[in-house]
């Protein structure tokens, strides 16, 4: 019974409570002018009867004004409840400084929310993109690269046959070459795909590997203390964590400026935690993920999908660093 007069709006709350007071001041003036005027009781009733009811439409008509604000904002929410993220709620000159704030604060978590939605939709937009230029480059490898060395080889095996004695010998073991090459070709094509060094390795020295390879292509120097993982991460926090430390490695090498820069991987807390720092130019974050940096928000996307964070700390002039926390497969077994 409670329960459900607590859950009546809250404006038949104010009102009835102001309809009650009203009725017992009434009942009080009316107890008190009966007994002062005993032969007019009856006319002093309708008197006040009459003002009860004008009372209570006056107090129904300002309580319906006052709560303008909060229905304008329960409207809003159910618009974007049916999916307008666009909608936002209006200032109101009759709102109140909670209300108005209340409003405000809703309108920025709004605001938030839809250039999220827009950033996911760039980067869903960008995978895609990157997907189909795989495609077709793969495609490409496969018809100009791997078709023709077969067509050939074919033509050449057909050659060979009809031939006799060492010239026979000689073409087969040619053959036997370009077989060899055409397969290494078909294993660099699958290594763009997947990195190899992962599924062949493990994650630790597929690291170390990646971050030397990026040292020698740029003329950096990267020292890297990186710990065992065996079988703390699954293969997709593996994969990407390999992915995360990919670009913020790239990121040091296109835009670092700097030198030198670090990876380190350890186990701690029942995580696993890898820093990648450099000493260069650093940049604001703050103002690049407003930007909308793709690299930094699909790391933090990647970060936060495994569970884990991806903090990326950087001053202007004094270099950067991202720590990413992911934890193992046992502790996110107990959570
Ligand atoms: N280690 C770094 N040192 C200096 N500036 C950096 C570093 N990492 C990122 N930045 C700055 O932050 C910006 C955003 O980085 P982000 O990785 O999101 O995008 P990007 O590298 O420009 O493009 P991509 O989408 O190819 O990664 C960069 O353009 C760069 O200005
Ligand atoms: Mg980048």
């Amino acid at each position: 019974m409670t329960r459900s007069l607590l859950r009546f709006p809250l404006f038949y709350k104010i009102l009835v409570a102001n309809a009650v007071l009203v009725a017992l001041v009434t009942v009080a003036s009316v107890a008190t002018a009966s007994v002062a005027a005993a032969r007019e009781n009856t006319s002093i009733a309708m008197l006040l009867g009459a003002a009860v009811i004008i009372s209570i439409i006056v107090n129904a008509l300002i309580l319906r004004l006052a709560l303008i604000p909060l229905k304008r904002l329960e409207e809003t929410a159910a618009r974007v409840q049916e999916g307008d993220l666009s909608a936002r709620v209006p200032e109101s000159d009759l709102a109140d400084r909670d209300i108005e704030r209340l409003a405000t604060m809703f309108n920025m978590m709004l605001d938030s929310a839809e250039a999220y939605r827009s950033r996911l939709r760039d980067v869903a937009v960008r995978a895609l993109t990157a997907q189909e230029e795989e495609r077709r480059r793969i495609a490409q490898e496969l018809h100009d690269g791997i078709a023709q060395t077969l067509a050939a080889l074919r033509v050449r095996l057909r050659v060979a046959r009809a031939a006799e004695g060492e010239t026979r010998q000689d073409a087969l073991e040619s053959i036997s070459t370009d077989i060899g090459a055409a397969t290494e070709e078909i294993r660099r094509i699958a290594q763009g795909l997947r990195p190899p060094a992962l599924d062949m390795l493990g994650l630790s020295p597929a690291i170390e590997s990646y971050a030397r390879s990026v040292a020698e292509a740029n003329g950096l120097r990267i020292d890297t203390d990186i710990v065992a993982t065996d079988g703390m991460l699954s293969p997709d926090a593996e994969l990407a964590l390999y992915r995360i430390v990919q670009e913020a490695l790239s990121n040091v090498a296109r835009h670092s400026g700097a030198r030198s820069a670090r990876v380190d991987l350890d186990v701690a807390n029942g995580t696993v935690q890898t820093v990648i720092s450099d000493t260069g130019r650093g940049f604001a974050v703050a103002a690049e993920m407003a930007r909308g940096g793709l690299g930094l928000f699909g790391m933090q996307e990647r970060g936060a999908y495994l569970g884990g964070t991806v903090e990326i700390e950087s001053t202007p002039g004094g270099g950067t660093r991202v720590r990413v926390t992911i934890p193992t497969v046992e502790t996110a077994r107990h959570v």
